[in-house]
């Protein structure tokens, strides 16, 4: 039996998190032996908010190298930047004629973001959803592990398949989402109860992948939690602590009962060092990985150009297929 194909993708914006790391790529890791992946930068959806040209580039690359530092294979998974893959603004041009405004305009993501860029509400940001999902039908994918605020882009890119599919005859493969567990969902040590996000303005809430140790540490020291001086998991009551905990929990794999006991009779003072220090210890060679690939960019070029015409094959044999059935002469 082949293997089941899994698709999914990080944006070009802004620098990688700590939340992106054990809620994502780290699980990606952990999926490249049993799954045929395709792994990707989703820089066209970055279009979406304005960008320093010469930072998008640079964000991009670095990305890439994360992917690698953290443990992705470039010969086991297909790893790639979407911009060098045409067929995504190609497909995602078509779907966008097999979306409906109203679908689009439920999209909690595009309020949120409507919002916050209130000067520049562009029509990609309203019509994301339809090139999140080319991105995830070109390769047919069977699976996306995405974040629980991406689930309504998977949903709205199943209704389009099926949709499609009602049209035309089976053209895609229906993707399941493959919402990570809650564990690895991580949020921001100033405010718990937001996900932590690479576009947070108050830089203490966030852990970035490139923060030295000492950062780290004074990030952690000054995180939120509660008056109880208690190491209990309780998301609802205790937000900060619980979250630290996750952490903890995913990248020791102790459970939370253990965390509690570990910890019992300690201050939060002694357990945020001990968070902070399971962090810098995890990310260490991750770090030093990374600056040695970023150095090194011709090996970069290297990746994302086989990975871009690895990836083309399938992709290209799905847009012709969907041309052919549409009437556009391919
Ligand atoms: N929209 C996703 C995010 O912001 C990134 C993304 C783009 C993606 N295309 C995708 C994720 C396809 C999964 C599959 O996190």
């Amino acid at each position: 039996m082949s293997k089941k194909i899994i698709l999914s993708g990080i944006q070009a914006t802004g620098k990688l998190t700590l939340g992106n790391y054990l809620g994502a790529i780290d699980n990606w890791v952990k999926m490249q032996e049993e799954y045929n992946c395709y792994y990707m930068i989703a820089n066209l959806h970055s279009l979406t908010v304005r960008n320093d040209p010469e930072t998008l580039k640079n964000n991009t690359l670095k990305i890439l190298a994360i992917y690698i530092a953290a443990g992705l294979d470039p010969e086991k998974n297909t790893i790639f930047i979407q911009s060098q893959v045409k067929e995504h603004a190609e497909l995602g041009w078509i779907l966008d004629c097999y979306t409906y405004m109203g679908e689009l305009s439920r999209m909690t993501q595009f309020k949120d973001k409507a919002a916050k860029h209130a000067d520049n509400i562009n029509a990609g940001l309203f019509t994301y959803p339809a090139l999140m999902a080319a991105d995830i039908l070109l390769y047919q994918a069977n699976l996306v592990p995405v974040g629980e605020d991406q689930m309504q882009h998977l949903e709205i890119t199943r209704d389009i398949a099926e949709r499609f599919n009602k049209l035309y005859g089976e053209t895609f493969v229906m993707p399941e989402g493959y919402v990570r567990k809650s564990s690895a969902r991580i949020m921001g040590l100033q405010d718990p109860n937001q996900k932590m996000s690479k576009s947070a303005t108050n830089l203490n809430d966030v852990i970035f992948l490139e923060d030295e140790p000492d950062v780290i540490l004074k990030k952690f020291k000054k995180a939120v939690t509660d008056s109880e001086n208690e190491v209990r998991f309780n998301p609802e009551t205790k937000p900060g602590v619980s979250n630290l905990m996750q952490i903890y929990s995913s990248i020791t794999s102790k459970t939370m009962q253990e965390i509690e006991k570990e910890f019992e009779g300690h201050g939060y003072g002694d357990f945020k060092t001990k968070v902070a220090e399971a962090v810098i210890e995890k990310l260490e060679p991750i770090q030093k990985k990374y600056k040695e690939i970023l150095d090194n960019p011709k090996y970069l070029e290297e990746i994302y150009t086989k990975g871009a015409e690895s990836a083309r094959k399938l992709a290209s044999e799905t847009l012709n297929m969907v041309k052919q059935k549409i009437g556009i002469i391919v």
